[in-house]
């Protein structure tokens, strides 16, 4: 089945948008440095790019979209673009923020736009989603979603859309890979319909040398990060990995020649080890 699998292959969310299921992250790279990987990663064809007003990098990549665009004669709407909220910090902050990105990237309207993280409380968090369904309502944000919300925070904003009839989050980002599975908020996000995005989906690099990872490498013949992207994807996540190398850029879209087994996968699974690369707020108030 995910044998048929491609670079254009896409993910439907729950109104029948359509987001790439391989995307380009850009966490880290500069503006000018993400202009020239986002350019990069549009001629390997990737057409779905992930910032964030955190990273300093919206008219980056923006700019390069546009650019692509018109060199290329496609429509804007072939590339998919994702950012995310900073700070919870009440409905009339969180409007000027998204306003503030879409200035930034210049795009005219936002694919996906994300709270980054469930960090301020319950009442901020809850006032960012009512101020991102205004906008969503406008036209400005196309989907809407969450990141790195634990159970907690995805149960209290589901009531939350449920009692004031607002929309439901369309996807899910968190780290996930073989070694931090998150079994309970995976299950949790698609019990309600909520598509997960991996974010760190190699690990940051951090376990290419690992031997389960080594010998799937050498048996596929394929690199580790192409392993792990794989596994990703078959698991039904939709993958941003990052690089800042041309050349890593388009080898990491060589994913679409081979397959791991179901006992391949399940081998991944088991070497969870709760890994947090970067910030884990799931738990907190
Ligand atoms: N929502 C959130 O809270 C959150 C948090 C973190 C990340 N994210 C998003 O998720 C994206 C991906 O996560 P990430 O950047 O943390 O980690 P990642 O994509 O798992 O790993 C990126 C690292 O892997 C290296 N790399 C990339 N391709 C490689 C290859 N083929 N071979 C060897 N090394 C390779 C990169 O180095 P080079 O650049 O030198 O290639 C970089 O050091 C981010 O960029 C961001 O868009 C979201």
């Amino acid at each position: 089945m995910t044998k048929s699998l491609t670079l254009q292959s896409c993910a439907v969310l729950r109104d029948g948008a359509q987001i790439p299921i391989l995307g380009f992250g850009t966490y880290e790279l500069e503006s000018k440095d993400a202009y020239n990987a986002v350019t990069w990663a549009l001629e390997s064809g990737y057409r779905h790019i992930d910032s964030a007003e955190w990273y300093e990098n919206e008219r980056g990549c923006g700019k390069a979209i546009l650019d692509f665009c018109r060199s290329h004669d496609v429509p804007r709407s072939s590339v998919f673009y994702t950012t995310k909220l900073k700070y919870n910090d009440g409905y009339e902050g969180v409007t000027r923020s998204i306003q503030k990105s879409l200035n930034e990237c210049g795009l005219g309207y936002i694919d996906l736009y994300l709270i980054h993280g469930p960090i301020g409380g319950k009442t901020a968090r809850l006032e960012s989603w009512r101020a991102i369904c205004e906008a969503h309502k406008s036209g400005k944000l196309k989907n809407i979603g969450i990141s790195t919300f634990g159970i907690k925070h995805l149960q209290e904003i589901l009531d939350f859309c449920s009692e004031r009839s607002l929309p439901l989050p369309s996807v899910h980002q968190i780290d996930l890979h073989p070694f931090q599975v998150r079994s309970a908020i995976v299950e949790f996000s698609k019990r309600h319909g909520i598509i997960l995005e991996a974010w760190a989906p190699l690990v940051r690099g951090l376990r290419f040398k690992h031997p389960s990872i080594v010998n799937l490498s050498q048996k596929h013949n394929k690199d580790p990060a192409q392993i792990l992207l794989r596994y990703s994807l078959q698991k039904g996540y939709v993958a941003i990995p990052k690089s800042s190398s041309h050349t890593r850029i388009a080898s990491n879209t060589q994913i679409f020649d081979f397959e791991l087994s179901d006992n391949e996968i399940q081998d991944l699974d088991n070497l969870d080890e709760a890994l947090v690369t970067d910030w884990d707020p799931t738990d907190c108030d």
